[in-house]
């Protein structure tokens, strides 16, 4: 090993890459095989190599450097794995007008004849957890669950143990092929092992998706081996090839390769005939084996697919038609208020446990004084519950509303710092005005800094937080960085081993040149969220200079001149970095951590960074279509022309903006010009 003193860049990039082969390698041995090949030891001293030449080279830290992995290993037993292709969620629909919408958009988007039917697939929402299966030259070599879309957890050796998952497909399958499908328990399955658990006192899971998601997710396979789950393919991957051109005609090839599809799949055209469809498929959804909580639809052509592309995570060729939510009846007990980070004081109300579509329910958010006064509520009052899908419970009706009894009063001081709360003018959220005083702010603001979308510090999570928190280990988020300081006070603690402390403190060491709209965001500022951030940062460069702007008097005419920042986000900043507790926090944050400057993941285009206009009837593609291509290459859609425009795209019947092009002499070009120049960027 070369010292690290005498290594080139390229040598430590080089010894990077391969530790993080190397560290992944015995982490999935150990983690997932139950096989470890090297000592423990001998495991810290790559880490530990690792860290070091990450120390020196922060530039050159991996997205997949195992010092980012380490922290997984205390928080989940599972080993990340990141997916050749994101695991998209679905949009919503929930009337029967949505499901129109939904169709009409996908016309609109596709710029169809009314002769031209838009064929769709439909089938049932299961309700389990998605996994990603790969098969390369037929093995399945890796499998992994969703995650956050773009990273997952190894799970391959877990799926290993079900029985509907092949280990191989036939020759007839493309050499690399990812199904994608549901991992789920049927009804009566999850019935049999809760009784199985209930004798043995084990674990009880609240409905079939929980102990789907608990049995597979487990660094024990045993574990999984021993739980009844099975599999549902319901779409792909990455893949090397297609064995047909539709959705229909693929999801019949994987059937025909031993992967079980759902026999209910089927293929419609038409507004009525899906609409038809998802109440014969309600009508039978108590006696279906397992639990769904809708129907999908999918665009059937797959250039069809393609060209409508995506929105933020999801698809605009599919959506899920979700079933009513359920309803339960339980009494209110008592109210509670919480504070959160930006101090909002939130009322929660706490309820007799009740199970409303198969989840025990014992809490339900009334949001603000507002909610309250709507549903007129007090302690003892008999409430009606809502829950659709994943959203959090609803209380909906109040049916003792007319029973005599005294108003709850909404608390005017926090009932954490005791400082006064207030409602802003205007606003129906109430407030903790202790600022930085106030212990749950603080504690809430730690919590967001290093959550998920924020420094996404592994192994540092929300109980870590508050336990070092009243600990008085971090006080503030500069703190965190200190926190290897008091490796004795940790190691003194209970839970706390030298292995945990060390990959703790790695986790943190990995984080000290934060991406710069993950620093941002993490601030916590009031309506600085993670779009908002890093429209900033992309605008300043820096984090440094978006303080800078934001402190200086005239800064508000500088932020809202940026796309997509307005008069709120620009005095939000303004409040945040004249606040002198803010800004001491701020400084002493930036002594510990330093955020590079920006930069940018969209592809390098002949269009990335110009400002393009469309006018006049476009042929081949709408308006959406040819506004989200341009935006995907990197260039910004304009609805007029001035001087700044460096393109326009003018289609048969162009006019005013035409004219006011050439005047300017801005460069202009028709349909098929753009696609030519488009062209050579995506193929
Ligand atoms: S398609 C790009 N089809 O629902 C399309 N998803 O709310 C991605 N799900 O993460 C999914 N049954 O876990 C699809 N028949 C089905 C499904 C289904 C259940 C789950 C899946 C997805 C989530 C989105």
């Amino acid at each position: 090993m070369t010292e690290i003193a005498h290594m080139t860049e390229a040598d430590a990039a080089n010894r990077l890459m391969r530790l993080a082969r190397e560290i992944a390698k015995h982490n999935r041995l150990y983690h997932n095989d139950d096989a470890p090949e090297i000592s423990d030891a001998a495991f810290d001293t790559l880490m530990q190599e690792n860290a070091a030449i990450e120390a020196a080279f922060p530039q050159l830290i991996r997205v997949d450097s195992p010092s980012r992995l380490v922290g997984h290993a205390v928080s989940s037993p599972l080993a990340k794995l990141p997916h050749a292709k994101p695991m998209l969620s679905l949009g919503n629909a929930f009337a029967d007008e949505d499901v129109a919408d939904f169709i009409a958009s996908i016309r609109r988007f596709l710029r169809l004849s009314d002769d031209e039917g838009v064929a769709l697939t439909a089938e049932p929402k299961i309700d389990g957890l998605s996994c990603s299966l790969r098969y390369e030259h037929g093995a399945l070599v890796l499998a992994a669950t969703r995650g956050d879309g773009a990273v997952g957890e190894d799970v391959t050796a877990n799926v290993r143990h079900i029985a509907d998952i092949p280990q191989h497909l036939p020759d007839t399958a493309p050499p690399v092929f990812e199904i994608r499908g549901e991992v789920y328990m049927a009804k009566a399955d999850f019935l049999a092992l809760n009784a199985q658990q209930a004798a043995r006192g084990g674990k009880i899971f609240a409905n079939p998706r929980n102990a789907a998601a608990g049995s597979l997710r487990q660094k024990d396979a045993k574990v999984t081996a021993a739980r009844p789950l099975r599999f549902l393919a319901h779409g792909w991957g990455e893949v090397s090839s297609l064995p047909a051109d539709t959705q229909y005609g693929v999801m019949q090839a994987i059937a025909t390769w031993g992967v079980p599809v759902d026999q209910r799949l089927v293929r419609l055209v038409g507004g009525d005939a899906v609409l038809a469809h998802y109440r014969a498929i309600e009508a039978e959804r108590a006696d279906l084996p397992f639990d769904i909580d809708g129907v999908v639809y999918k665009v059937d052509r797959l250039d069809w697919q393609e060209r409508l592309g995506f929105v933020a995570r999801a698809p605009r060729w599919a959506i899920a038609h979700k079933f009513p939510a359920e309803q339960a009846q339980t009494n209110l007990l008592s109210i509670d208020v919480q504070v959160g980070r930006t101090g909002k004081l939130t009322p929660v109300a706490r309820l007799e446990p009740v199970t409303v579509g198969g989840v025990v329910v014992s809490n339900a958010t009334l949001h603000n004084p507002d909610e309250i006064a709507r549903l007129g509520v007090r302690p003892g009052d008999r409430v009606v519950l809502q829950r659709a899908g994943d959203v959090i419970p609803q209380i909906v009706t109040n049916l003792t509303r007319d029973v005599p009894r005294a108003p709850w009063a909404f608390p005017d001081h926090c009932p954490e710092c005791g400082s006064e709360a207030v409602a802003e003018e205007g606003e129906v959220d109430v407030r903790c005005t202790g600022g930085l005083i106030c212990p749950a702010q603080r504690i809430e603001r730690l919590k967001h800094f290093v959550s998920r979308g924020a420094l996404d510090i592994e192994g540092l999570g929300e109980k870590s937080i508050s336990e070092f928190f009243e600990a008085g280990l971090i006080r503030s988020p500069a703190d965190i960085f200190r926190l290897h300081r008091h490796r004795a006070a940790i190691l003194g603690r209970e839970g706390w081993q030298e292995k945990s402390v060390d990959n703790l403190i790695a986790a943190i060491e990995a984080k000290r040149n934060p991406a710069p709209e993950r620093f941002l965001f993490g601030l916590g500022i009031r309506h600085v969220g993670q779009v908002t951030a890093k429209d900033l940062v992309k605008a300043f460069g820096t984090v440094e200079r978006v303080a800078e702007v934001a402190t200086r008097e005239d800064g508000a005419l500088e932020l809202t001149g940026i796309d997509g920042i307005g008069p709120v986000v620009a005095e939000a900043l303004r409040e945040f970095f004249h606040e002198p507790h803010n800004r001491a926090a701020w400084d002493d944050l930036l002594s510990e951590v330093s955020p590079p400057a920006f930069v940018s993941n969209v592809r390098a285009s002949p269009v990335s960074g110009k400002i393009v206009v469309f006018t006049g009837s476009l042929e081949t593609m709408s308006r959406d279509e040819a506004k989200a291509q341009a935006e995907s290459l990197g260039a910004k859609v304009s609805g007029s022309v001035s001087a700044k425009t460096d393109l326009v795209v003018a289609g048969p019947g162009a006019g005013s903006k035409l004219k006011k092009a050439s005047e300017l002499g801005v460069t202009v070009m028709d349909e098929a010009g753009w696609h030519a120049l488009v062209g050579e960027t995506t193929q």
